[in-house]
C-alpha cells in the first residue's frame, strides 16, 4: 500500500498578470477531480485522466477549449497517457475534433493495439469508443483569435525573437499520480504552440518527450517548447535519473538545467517516484503547478528549480 498523490500542472511561461487568478483556479478544481478519485482508491490512471479533463475544459489553458490557434486559426490537439505498471501508452495527434484528447488517449491504451493515432483515424476510434466529437469551433474563444492576429501582425524577426523567448506562448497541461497499489500513471495534454504549422505534433503527446511512466522509474509530464524537449527526448532522460537513484527533486531541475544548456530551451517539468517524492522545475518567468496529498493541496503559479518534494 502506498500513500497516493497527484502533482499537475498548467503550463510553464510567461503567464499574464490577468491569467494568473484564472490558472490557479483550474489548477485547483484539477486537483479536487484527480484527488478525489485517487482518495476514494481510484488508479493513478483515472486521477491523472480527471485531473487533465478539467485543465482541459477550463478556458485558461492551452488545451482543450482555450488552446492557442495554429497559422490557420484551428485548433489542433495532442494528447498523451502512461501507464507505469504496464508501460501501456496511448496517444492522440492533430486532432480537431475529440473533445476531451486525454479521454481518447486513454481509450487507445485501454482498447487498441496500438500506441497513437493522429488526425481523422483518431477521431473516428474515438468516436466509436465512446469519447464525445465536438465542433472545432467549439475550442475557440476570442481572447486567442486576438493573440493569433497580434501574432499574426507581427515581423518575421520579432516573431523569431518570440519563438526562441521563455516567454513564447506555450501552456500545455498535465498530471502524475501514485495510487494506493503503489502504481504511477501519468498525462499530457495540449494545444500545442502558437501559429504552428497545421499537422505540427509537439512533445506533448509522444512518449518519453511530454509524457512516460514507469513504476520502476517514475512518472513524468513536460511543458514548454516542444522542439528542444523532443530532441533530448526530456521525459525519459528525467525519469531515467531517477531509475539509476537520483531523487525527483534533483532529477527536475537537473532536466529543465540540461534543457537550458544543451538547446536553450525552456519549459518545466512534475517527476514522480513510486515512494511518492517529487520535483517540479521550469526556467521559464511562470509555471502553474500543484500538488494534491492526504495532507491537504498546495498550489502555486511559481516554483524556483531548487530541489524541492
Ligand atoms: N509543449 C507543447 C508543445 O510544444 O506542443
Amino acid at each position: 500500500m502506498s500513500d497516493p498523490i497527484l502533482v499537475v500542472h498548467g503550463g510553464a511561461w510567461a503567464i499574464p498578470d490577468d491569467l494568473v487568478e484564472a490558472h490557479l483556479e483550474g489548477i485547483e478544481a484539477a486537483l479536487a477531480a484527480g484527488w478525489d478519485a485517487l482518495n476514494a482508491g481510484a488508479s493513478a490512471l483515472e486521477a491523472v485522466e480527471q485531473a487533465v479533463v478539467v485543465m482541459e475544459d477550463h478556458e485558461a489553458f492551452d488545451a482543450g477549449r482555450g488552446s492557442f490557434l495554429n497559422s490557420d486559426g484551428r485548433v489542433q490537439l495532442d494528447a498523451l497517457m502512461m501507464c507505469g505498471a504496464t508501460l501501456r501508452a496511448g496517444g492522440v495527434g492533430c486532432v480537431e475534433r475529440i473533445r476531451n484528447p486525454i479521454r481518447a488517449a486513454r481509450k487507445v491504451l485501454e482498447q487498441s493495439p496500438h500506441v497513437y493515432l493522429v488526425g481523422p483515424g483518431a477521431e473516428r476510434f474515438a468516436a466509436e469508443h465512446g469519447a464525445p466529437l465536438c465542433e472545432n469551433s467549439e475550442f475557440i474563444i476570442p481572447r486567442e483569435v486576438a493573440r493569433l492576429r497580434e501574432y499574426q501582425q507581427k515581423t518575421e524577426s520579432e516573431r523569431s525573437e518570440q519563438l526562441f523567448s521563455a516567454a513564447q506562448d506555450v501552456d500545455t497541461v498535465g498530471a502524475v499520480a501514485l495510487d494506493r497499489a503503489g502504481n504511477l500513471a501519468a498525462a499530457t495534454s495540449t494545444g500545442g504552440t502558437l501559429n504552428k504549422t497545421p499537422g505540427r505534433v509537439g512533445d506533448s503527446s509522444l512518449i518519453g518527450c511530454g509524457c512516460y511512466a514507469d513504476n520502476q522509474a517514475a512518472a513524468v509530464s513536460t511543458t514548454g517548447w516542444g522542439e528542444p524537449i523532443m530532441k533530448l527526448v526530456l521525459g525519459k532522460w528525467a525519469s531515467d535519473r531517477v531509475a539509476s537513484g537520483v531523487d525527483p527533486a534533483h532529477a527536475a531541475a537537473d532536466a529543465i538545467a540540461y534543457l537550458k544548456r544543451r538547446l536553450d530551451g525552456h519549459g518545466g517539468i512534475i517527476l514522480l517516484d513510486a515512494r511518492g517524492h517529487f520535483g517540479i522545475a521550469h526556467n521559464t518567468p511562470r509555471m502553474a503547478w500543484g500538488t494534491a496529498t492526504a495532507g491537504g493541496h498546495a498550489r502555486g503559479i511559481q516554483r524556483t528549480a531548487a530541489p524541492l518534494g
